[in-house]
Order: structure tokens, then sequence, then C-alpha cells
């Protein structure tokens, strides 16, 4: 990850909108469509409730040739065993005490809908913006191709119970990444 590309995602999102039903944010990898009002509870880009991402479509179809930046999201690059940070913001508590919930981390093929599971993150008593982070494991042989990496706040209170959200990644090796040349400043996320 570059942290430099990375916070400028976050400086050039936070922008002040309305609240209204909003819970996680997937915040690197980045997530589909904007990250706009992060700062304040209940942003709309994070109350996602339509599965499996939310009603947001991959933003490329051939992930691996895209250079854009901020809104329109930096692909993320992972090699087969690669492990990496996933780290999301739940931007509304929902916590059940009786019942805690969780966030779910997995790798969706989007095409055959076949879920790898990657992590899972028990959600706690701690406020509406709160960070969380997990190390993950992309698996050794995975398929190299484009996924959706799907969190799930799985809240346990009766409705809704879900919420989504997905960012664009491509499992690729090295030599697949270094095929194509930048058109742009940015770099791609190698690790
Ligand atoms: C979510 O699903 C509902 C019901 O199917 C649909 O009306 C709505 O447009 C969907 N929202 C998004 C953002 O996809
Ligand atoms: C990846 O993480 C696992 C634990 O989740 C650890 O055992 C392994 O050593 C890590 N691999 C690398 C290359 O850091
Ligand atoms: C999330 O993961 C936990 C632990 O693996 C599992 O019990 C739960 O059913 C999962 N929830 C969803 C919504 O996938
Ligand atoms: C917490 O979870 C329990 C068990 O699923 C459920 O009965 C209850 O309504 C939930 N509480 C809230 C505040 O959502």
């Amino acid at each position: 990850m570059k942290p430099s590309v990375f916070m400028y995602c976050i400086l050039c999102s936070v922008v002040a909108v309305p609240t209204c039903m909003s819970h996680v944010c997937l915040l690197s990898p980045p997530q589909r469509g904007s990250m706009v009002g992060i700062n304040k509870p209940g942003a709309p880009d994070c109350g996602l409730k339509n599965a499996t991402c939310g009603g947001r479509a991959a933003e490329a179809s051939t992930v691996i040739l895209r250079y854009r930046l901020c809104r329109n999201s930096i692909p993320a690059y992972f090699k087969p065993g690669q492990n990496f940070t996933v780290i999301i913001q739940k931007n509304l508590d929902h916590f059940n005490m009786s019942m805690p919930g969780n966030f779910n981390i997995s790798l969706l093929d989007e095409k055959a809908m076949k879920y790898t599971r990657l992590g899972m993150i028990p959600d706690t008593s701690d406020p509406s913006l709160t960070l969380y982070s997990a190390i993950v494991k992309i698996p050794d042989g995975m398929a190299k191709q484009a996924y959706a990496l799907q969190v799930v706040y799985n809240t346990m209170d009766p409705a809704p119970p879900l919420f989504y959200q997905c960012s664009d990644v491509t499992v690729a090796t090295m030599e697949d990444t270094l095929q194509f040349v930048p058109l742009t400043r940015a770099k791609p996320l190698v690790v």
C-alpha cells in the first residue's frame, strides 16, 4: 500500500453531507463509489443495504489496465499468497450487546458468485467512526483475475441486519502488473 496515495484519497473526500442510515466504509482497499463525508456518522456512501456490493457494480471490467485516482478508486493488486491489511470504518455504530455482530471479509468472484472467506473482525462497543483493521491473506494459488473484496457488517440487529461494501481488487503476479505502462503519475499498488 502507498500511504501517500491513500491519504490523498481521504483528503479529497472529506465533505459534509446530510445524515441517513449508514454503517460501514471500506477505506483500504478503497471502496467502490465515493467516500464523501466519512468523518461524520451516517455518511450515505457507507449505508449500503443491498447484497452483494450495495448495488455498486465493478468500476472496470479489466481492472488491471486502470490508472485512476481518488473518486474512481485506485486499483489494488495482490499476489497469490500475499498478506495485506484491510481497514474499515464503523461509520455508524450498531453494536448489539447481547449478540455481538461482526464484519466479514471475503474475496468474491462476482461472475461465479463464489466466496473465499479472508477474515472476520468482531464488532465492539466502540463508537461510530472507529477504525478496525485485519491482516488477511490471499490464498496461495488463488486464480489471477478481478474480484470484489467484500465487507459485510453483520449487525445482528433486526432491521436492517446487513450492510455491504466492496472494493475492486485484482489478484496478479509481479510479471502481470509490469506488462503495462502507467498513463498517469499514479503507481500500481504493488507490494
Ligand atoms: C436496492 O434494492 C432495491 C430493491 O430491489 C432497489 O429498489 C434499489 O434501487 C436498490 N438500491 C441500489 C443502490 O442498488
Ligand atoms: C501472513 O500472515 C500469516 C498469519 O496470518 C503469517 O503466518 C504469515 O507468516 C504471513 N506471511 C507473510 C509473508 O508475511
Ligand atoms: C460472518 O462470519 C462469521 C464467522 O465466520 C459467521 O458465523 C457468520 O455467519 C458470517 N456472517 C455472514 C453474514 O456471512
Ligand atoms: C440483538 O440481538 C438479539 C438476538 O439476535 C435480538 O433479539 C435483538 O433484537 C438485538 N438487539 C438490537 C438492539 O438490535
